[in-house]
């Protein structure tokens, strides 16, 4: 299996602005959703999930809202927040963050009534207890498939896939979506209530990196190809760089939510919403501003880095010497870097995501 990972030490929080900004969007819809499960019985916590949390750094703010609101309404009702992410994800990072050993504003864990875990159990397997959530949440994370269904042959992502090739990234995602639902179909209580803000393609086409005449995808696969022609690379380590993503559409997010039939409907869950949202890249409303084109190629360029380096890292043959992986890497953003400094127009990295609002039946 590809290994899925973010670069640790609360690097990824400290370049994920916009992410953060996505997850504060949807922070109305998530306190909302928080008041709608049936009431708890007088010792029962409310049990709430993020699900692929990273460091938890992006969600902090929004956890505490969501807190607050819980308190304003049950001045007395413990809290358990669990944070979930594959195993090999910087928990470390999550623990320092929410127990307030680093970061900025009052630490989840000293909120009184306020209990925090982690799970490294992947959002493909059931991670909770049956009927045990009133709310799960869960941002930019079920892109990523359980799977890599097939290779891409000359692109790294499947929106510059061959046909054939998109096609069975698509059904591998489509049964991944059922997968997802069916697990958190178990883990909710009755009434309980999703909240997912993934990635997807929106109604004009536009996605991660892909809302103005530049794509982002694009630009990683050529300069993985220039280092391939330059002889840098071999064969294998050029294709080999896939990212094992989907980003499906509303429709797709949709449909089995719409067919009565299925086994997600079965379960018991319901769409109660859903919409699309565009979060402008800081990076490039910055530059908009400064007009300092090397200046915003520095700040953009390490933000791709800190959740794409992994792709590229585990494409490189691993008999090369670590401090020669690092310096093809170190080349790859570099000429990326360089180009997006040379011809900044059109490179920005907007978060396009799908906004759900799903219920269990009560
Ligand atoms: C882009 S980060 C998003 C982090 C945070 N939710 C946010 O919105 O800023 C995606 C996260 O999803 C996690 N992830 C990917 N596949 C996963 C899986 N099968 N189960 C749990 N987490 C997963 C990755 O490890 C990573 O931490």
């Amino acid at each position: 299996m590809t290994t899925i990972s973010m670069r640790g030490a609360g690097y990824y929080s400290a370049n994920t602005v916009g992410a953060k900004t996505a997850i504060n969007k949807v922070a109305d819809l998530v306190v909302a959703a928080s008041a709608k499960p049936p009431a708890l019985g007088p010792s029962e916590p409310f049990r709430v999930a993020d699900y692929g949390a990273a460091d938890g750094g992006t969600s902090m703010e929004m956890m505490r809202r969501l807190i607050a609101a819980i308190r304003q309404r049950e001045p007395r009702r413990q809290i358990a927040l669990a944070y979930t992410d594959l195993p090999h994800n910087d928990f470390s990072t999550l623990f320092r963050l929410t127990q307030g050993l680093i970061g900025e504003g009052e630490a989840i864990a000293d909120i009184p009534g306020v209990f925090i875990s982690a799970a490294g159990t992947s959002f493909y397997r059931q991670i909770f207890p049956d009927a045990s959530l009133s709310l799960g949440f869960s941002a930019t994370a079920m892109h990523w498939l359980s799977r890599r269904p097939c290779g891409i042959a000359d692109h790294v992502q499947a929106v510059g896939a061959a046909p054939a090739e998109r096609e069975q990234f698509r059904a591998q995602a489509l049964a991944d979506w059922e997968t997802i639902l069916l697990a958190r179909a178990r883990e909710l209580k009755p009434g309980g209530r999703l909240v997912l803000a993934n990635f997807c393609i929106d109604e004009q086409g536009r996605y991660l990196g892909h809302t103005s005449e530049v794509d982002m995808f694009d630009s990683f696969a050529r300069h993985w190809r220039d280092l391939y022609r330059a002889g840098r690379i071999g064969q294998s380590e050029y294709e080999n760089a896939t990212f094992q993503q989907f980003y499906k559409t509303s429709e797709e997010f949709a449909a089995p939510f719409r067919d009565p039939a299925s086994a997600v409907s079965k379960a018991g869950l319901t769409l109660e919403s859903i919409s699309t949202m565009v979060t402008p890249c800081p990076y490039a409303e910055a530059f908009a501003e400064h007009g300092d084109a090397a200046a915003f190629a520095h700040a953009y360029v390490p933000t791709l880095r800190s959740w794409s380096e992994t792709v590229f890292a585990g494409a490189l043959d691993p008999a090369r010497p670590a401090a020669e992986r690092m310096a093809l890497l170190d080349a790859f953003y570099g000429a990326y870097e360089a180009d997006v400094a040379a011809n900044p127009r059109g490179h920005r990295m907007d978060y396009v995501h799908c906004v759900a609002e799903i219920a269990k039946s009560a």
